[in-house]
């Protein structure tokens, strides 16, 4: 299977939104998805970046079944760990189903830690659903370490209300 593995570029916006409801199905929560491509393109391709995302392409001859060429991606951030540095969050890693298993998933994966060597990352993390055993499989065959079980860290998120209610209740002379 011919594929490359290439950075995003803004009129890619509208395949990653395609493959970010594909991989929502695919985690039971497509609901959860508010996203459109046009926020893609503003939050990705501005002057400071929210998220950097690489492209699986395949040429034309081993297009989809419906016609994409582009059959996967990788969408990461930076963060930063005040015990160890810079860092790497991916938050998501997606191939197409028909695509699978060609290796197009760890290439993805290398360029991401590629990138993140790049700009002296000393460590890569994400988040897997407990019952997506599939990849947890394919991130421990890789070398990644489940830190839920190792450490038991729990993943804690305010959502907009809360966060929202939050940031109303600064006091007021601060
Ligand atoms: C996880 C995913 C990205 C892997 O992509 P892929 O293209 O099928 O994987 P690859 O073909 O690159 O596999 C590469 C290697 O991982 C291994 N591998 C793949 N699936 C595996 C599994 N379930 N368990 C163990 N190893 C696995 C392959 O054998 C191969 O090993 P090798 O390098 O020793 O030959 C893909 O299956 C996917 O999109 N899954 C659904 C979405 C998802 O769960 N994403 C991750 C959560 S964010």
């Amino acid at each position: 299977m011919h594929f490359k593995i290439r950075p995003s570029r803004k009129e890619d916006c509208k395949e990653i939104s395609r493959m970010i409801m594909e991989l929502a199905v695919y985690e039971k929560m497509p609901d959860q998805v508010k996203i459109s491509h046009e926020e893609l393109e503003r939050d990705g391709f501005c002057q400071n970046p929210f998220f950097e995302c690489l492209i699986a392409e395949v040429p034309e001859e081993h297009k989809s079944k419906e016609g994409f060429t582009v059959v996967g991606y990788a969408l990461y951030f930076y963060t930063y760990s005040t015990w160890n540095g810079r860092s790497l969050y991916l938050e998501d890693l997606y191939v197409m189903p028909e695509f699978r298993g060609h290796g197009i998933g760890k290439s993805l994966l290398s360029k991401v830690a590629e990138v993140g060597k790049e700009k002296q990352c000393v460590r890569l993390q994400l988040s897997v659903l407990n019952w997506n055993t599939p990849s947890l499989d394919f991130y421990a065959a890789k070398g990644g370490q489940d830190l839920t079980v190792a450490e038991g860290w729990h993943l804690i998120r305010f959502d907009e209300q809360n966060m929202g209610r939050l940031a109303s209740e600064t006091p007021k002379d601060q």
